[in-house]
């Protein structure tokens, strides 16, 4: 895969009406942007998803839609979840699956997170699996055996079929929204362990053929192009996606390599 994927995560960073206005400037200035070699998904709070599949949809670009999370049952007696069926209609393509904030905050667990990719894939979403050691497992060295053992959690066990994709996001939790990025460096061998381990799983020409290793953690214009490597298939990026100067900059570098 050689186009780069840049997944806008916004968190519950923004209100409406701010979601609005983001979009709406992002989708100007991408007018001259050339979409040949990105892919871009936007991942709004949930109440925005419509608002900006709508936007999406007026401006005729080829954006993704993309959601921070889903719940890993169709329907039922779940209060206050998503159903990935409501997701689909909503024009959603991709989704947010373990993300450290809510691996940490709302105690979502390995078990969690192999249930919601089992339902995104039923329901062909694409699932952006997150996965990255915190700063004490890092210091204690065990920062390869947690990432290997969040992979393995998030896809062992699935069937791939010929439409079934898929992404694994490397967000060291240290790493986001910190300020301090991954060494380029690193993020290369780390990428090789993440694939070494899914290629175990799946074989190397369905690994090569249908999933993608991200990186996502402090990514901004000015660090961007230390990232830009073969082996690095596109980011997820935080706080520089909330503001669209800055976020636009980042995407006619990529868009430009
Ligand atoms: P950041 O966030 O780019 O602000 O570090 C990334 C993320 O949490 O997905």
């Amino acid at each position: 895969m050689n186009k780069k994927i840049i997944i806008a995560n916004w968190k519950m960073a923004l209100t409406f009406s701010q979601t609005e206005s983001l979009v709406k400037d992002i989708v100007d200035g991408l007018r001259n942007i050339n979409f040949e070699k990105i892919d871009l998904v936007l991942c709004p709070s949930f109440p925005a998803l419509p608002l900006v599949n709508k936007i999406i949809e007026n401006s005729g670009l080829p954006i993704f839609l993309g959601s921070q999370n889903v719940f890993w049952e169709e329907r039922g007696s779940y209060t206050g979840e998503v159903s990935p069926l409501v997701l689909k209609e909503l024009g959603v393509s991709h989704v947010i699956i373990g993300h450290s904030e809510r691996r940490l905050r709302l105690k979502e667990t390995d078990e969690m997170i192999h249930k919601k990719v089992r339902v995104a894939l039923a329901n062909k979403l694409v699932p952006i699996v997150c996965v990255g050691e915190t700063i004490e497992e890092r210091d204690d060295k065990r920062k390869d055996m947690v990432i290997v053992k969040q992979v393995s959690y998030g896809v062992e066990g699935f069937n791939l079929n010929a439409d079934d994709s898929f992404i694994i996001a490397y967000e060291p939790v240290w790493a986001i929204g910190s300020g301090q990025a991954v060494d380029p460096a690193e993020l290369i061998k780390i990428i090789f362990t993440i694939k070494q381990r899914m290629v175990d799983i799946f074989g190397l020409e369905a690994v090569e053929k249908k999933s993608q290793i991200i990186y996502g953690g402090s990514i901004d214009s000015k660090n961007i192009n230390n990232f830009v490597k073969k082996e690095v298939d596109g980011y997820l990026i935080g706080g520089a996606s909330l503001n669209p100067q800055e976020f636009l900059k980042i995407l006619k570098i990529l868009s430009e390599v």
